[in-house]
């Protein structure tokens, strides 16, 4: 079964939009800091697919502001959670003129434990760049090589040194801009992502899940699972 690794009931529910049968996994894998969302998804679905033995989906998303160069980006929990979303709509609205570009992107990563036919979709077959940001912590191809560098006890590393695991990654990107706070739906920056004249908050669950950045990975995603599965 297919296991969507999240503490966010929200995005099962949008989930389910795209994939009969997903089943929500509340397991709080590690999230890494990496420059990049695919890292970031890769290592989690690597982590949760070892914990769970089952087929995983792990997403990974950010606020990416263009005047900002892509700031909060991979950092937007943090962001959210340290600044809060208003102060970060102030303090776009006082440092970028308008329009005030953003982005939104999601890269969801799948692992099942075996490997993947060459494909247009990016996979990902190590944890070297997640490893890198996270300092110490070695990645799974610098572990398996003798390089004589320190090494960590993590059971998950030695695993991983045995047998680097795969990944399928899937991106989407919803294009906007910031604005002051409008609507009550959603979650997150919701409120001050504008898209097509209206924020995200703005818009009924289907209507943000028709043109969003999660949305339309889980598509992707969607249509590629089928055959995965059979
Ligand atoms: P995560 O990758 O789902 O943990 O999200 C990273 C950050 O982006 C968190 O601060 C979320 O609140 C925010 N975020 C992710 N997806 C959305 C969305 O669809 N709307 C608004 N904020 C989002």
């Amino acid at each position: 079964m297919l296991r969507y690794v999240t503490t966010n009931d929200g995005k099962v529910r949008e989930a389910r939009e795209y994939l009969d049968g997903v089943s929500q996994l509340d397991y709080d894998y590690t999230e890494v800091q990496a420059t990049e969302l695919g890292p970031i998804a890769a290592r989690g679905a690597r982590e949760a697919y070892r914990h769970a033995g089952e087929p995983v989906l792990v997403d990974d998303a950010g606020l990416f502001v263009e005047g900002f160069d892509g700031f909060p980006g991979p950092y937007s929990s943090y962001v959210e959670e340290t600044l809060g979303v208003e102060t970060v709509g102030r303090l776009v609205a006082a440092e970028i003129d308008e329009p005030r570009r953003a982005s939104f992107r999601c890269v969801m990563a799948y692992c099942d434990g075996a490997a993947f036919a060459a494909s247009p979709d990016p996979v990902d077959r190590a944890d070297r760049s997640a490893a890198a940001a996270a300092g110490a912590e070695r990645s799974s191809e610098d572990a398996a090589s003798d390089d004589g560098a320190e090494r960590t006890d993590d059971a998950e590393t030695t695993e991983a040194a045995a047998d680097p695991l795969p990944v399928k990654l899937f991106e989407g990107t919803v294009r906007g801009r910031i604005v002051e706070p409008r609507g009550d739906g959603g979650f997150g920056y919701d409120p001050i992502f504008e898209h097509d004249g209206r924020t995200l908050a703005e818009m009924s669950p289907a209507e943000k899940n028709a043109i969003s950045h999660r949305g339309r990975a889980l598509e992707k995603f969607a249509e590629w699972y089928p055959e995965r599965s059979e």
